[in-house]
């Protein structure tokens, strides 16, 4: 039997060089390196990993930011390695993290992750409740992750807010219990001839009370196999979330693949609530 992961704070040099060969393995190059990790932790930032036995499986990195006048930690990087993902240490690490910021008197932890990658959206949004503030087009340019190369980094901006009580319940309870909600599709998709969903039609106007958007269930995949589809999807669901951002919608949960469809996901938007236009990432 294996180990249970451990989760701890990442300390001295050898460790360190392990998070920059993470970053390595799943991005294709380091943009945090060991000396601004060990400066970071040492100064009101977060560096955490999790351990299977001796390798490390995965680590966070944080630092301490303010946003208006609240003191916030940004959580620019979490990476689990390929084999061990899906077996919640990406969770176990978001947990560790919100309560070593609660002890700190932070209430609210921010990141960036791409809308199209499905894994992020189903942990982020419908497993830790955090909320989207908003839509960045091209977040960081052209960047050279080998998860997205070759599309342009489009990114959700959320926040978590830890000390909340919807934050707490999600916790608590887990997601509201599936239920297929009774909505509109804003995309009506098909699967094409070589067994890659697209969108055959895509509704701009729809007022309805509750929306769903579509996206892959495998974006990478697809970017793989199907760069030029990879690129579309980008530019449609830009344009979608866009659009029904203006309108007065907002991301209100995520439906991973098993939840009201065996192997589709939707993001659900509903009106209410307002974008931090603050939070926008120049
Ligand atoms: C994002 C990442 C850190 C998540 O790590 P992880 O350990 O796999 O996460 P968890 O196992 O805690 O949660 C993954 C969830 O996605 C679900 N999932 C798996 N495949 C999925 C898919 N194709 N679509 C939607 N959800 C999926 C899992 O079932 C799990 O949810 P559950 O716990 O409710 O069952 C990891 O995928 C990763 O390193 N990705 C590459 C780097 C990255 O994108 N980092 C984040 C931005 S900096």
């Amino acid at each position: 039997m294996s180990p249970s992961p451990k989760v701890r704070r990442v300390c001295g040099q050898e460790e360190y060089r392990e998070c920059e060969q993470l970053q390595r393995i799943v991005w294709g190059s380091i943009s945090v390196s060991s000396e601004l990790m060990s400066v970071t932790q040492k100064y009101g930032g977060v560096v955490l990993g999790v351990w299977q036995g001796k390798e490390l499986a995965g680590f966070l990195y944080a630092f301490l930011g303010q946003h208006g006048r609240k003191l916030i930690h940004w959580s620019h990087m979490m990476a689990v390695h390929p084999t061990y993902r899906d077996q919640g240490l990406g969770l176990r690490m978001k947990l560790a993290h919100r309560r070593l910021a609660l002890e700190r008197g932070v209430r609210s932890i921010g990141w960036t992750f791409d809308p199209l990658q499905s894994r992020n959206a189903a942990l982020n949004i419908h497993r830790l409740g955090a909320q989207v503030d908003n839509y960045a087009e091209d977040c960081y340019g052209h960047f050279p992750s080998i998860i997205e190369k070759g599309l342009p980094s489009d990114r959700f901006i959320v926040h978590w807010a830890i000390a909340s009580r919807q934050v707490e319940k999600r916790l608590k309870h887990g997601p509201p219990s599936e239920q297929k909600p009774r909505a509109a599709c804003i995309n009506e998709t098909l699967v094409n001839s070589r067994g890659r969903l697209e969108n055959r039609r895509i509704h701009y106007g729809l007022r309805d009370s509750i929306l769903l958007l579509e996206i892959p269930s495998h974006t990478e995949l697809m970017r793989e196999q199907d760069l030029a589809l990879a690129r579309r999807w980008r530019l449609e669901t830009r344009r979608m979330f866009q659009r029904y951002f203006v309108a007065g919608y907002r991301v209100k949960d995520f439906m991973p693949p098993g939840s009201i469809s065996p192997d589709r996901c939707f993001y659900l938007l509903a009106k209410g609530g307002r974008l931090d236009r603050r939070r926008k990432i120049e």
